[in-house]
């Protein structure tokens, strides 16, 4: 590797290290009774004091640190004084930028005991995502990533989300190129040795269509079935990858104990 793909791998394990640590406090105060915006101000704090910035926190406007979605919010929920009740899921997404390069990740989370049917959908999406990375090295292409994705989830009767996508990073908190979560193999760009992006699919219980709220943020399912996401950033090498929000706890799949 050249100096700059191990500048860019050595900045995004820094962010990406904070954002992982991040989820894993917001791990400790997730119940029943909690209000999202706890989270949003653990998160501020927590990233804070980590000499760093989140990078959701007036990106185009959106006015919080983190982004809780819970049951049937695909993406982009916005905390506030909502209450997390018993049998919700929620994701919860941050991005940390730290000396100038960007960590993205995202968890579901169980609040309390939580349905069959959710801990399927929560269980599915998470291996969706691992067999996508599992893949990963220089040479693949985006449409070898939704297709594993894709394949996964649709044998299981789940459905893959279209609207919102997977996205390089780095010195900017979207880039190129987009990584689609369906698609064929062999299709699309190749992925080259030293790239990072992002791969977080959002999967839906029901169909994949998805709407935003008034709010200009808030996406949902037009069904209103539950939706399950997971994200983390990766950087490609030349035989392999590398994970760069992994939880230190090994807290990345609930219940996180
Ligand atoms: N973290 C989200 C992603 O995975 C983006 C959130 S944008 C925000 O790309 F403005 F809603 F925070
Ligand atoms: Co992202
Ligand atoms: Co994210």
């Amino acid at each position: 590797m050249n100096n700059n793909i191990n500048e860019a791998f050595e900045g995004t394990r820094n962010a990406g290290s904070i954002a992982a640590s991040a989820l894993d406090e917001v791990n400790k105060i997730i119940k029943p009774g909690v209000k999202t915006e706890k989270i949003d101000k653990l998160c501020f704090e927590f990233i804070n004091d980590s000499g760093a910035f989140s990078a959701p926190l007036f990106y185009r406007g959106f006015p919080k640190s983190c982004c809780t979605s819970v049951n049937h919010i695909v993406c982009h929920g916005i905390p506030g004084n909502k209450i997390l009740k018993e049998g919700d899921i929620v994701n919860v997404d941050v991005t940390v930028l730290k000396n100038g390069w960007h960590g993205d990740t995202s968890r579901m989370f169980y609040v309390g005991d939580v349905s069959v049917k959710s801990k399927n959908l929560t269980k599915t999406t998470y291996e969706a995502m691992m067999e996508a990375i599992k893949i990963l090295k220089d040479g693949v292409t985006v449409g070898d990533i939704g297709s594993t994705i894709q394949k996964y989830v649709e044998k299981k009767g789940f459905s893959v989300v279209r609207d919102f996508c997977g996205h390089g990073l780095g010195k900017n908190f979207h880039e190129e190129p987009n990584i689609l979560h369906y698609g064929e193999p062999g299709t699309g760009n190749k992925l080259k040795s030293g790239m990072i992006f992002t791969i977080e699919p959002m999967i839906n219980e029901g169909k994949f269509e998805t709407s935003v709220l008034k709010d200009g943020w808030t996406a949902v399912t037009k069904d209103k079935l539950l939706s399950a996401q997971f994200e983390h950033t990766v950087g490609i090498k030349k035989d392999g990858y590398e994970i760069f929000t992994l939880s230190k706890k090994g807290l990345n799949f609930p219940p996180q104990k």
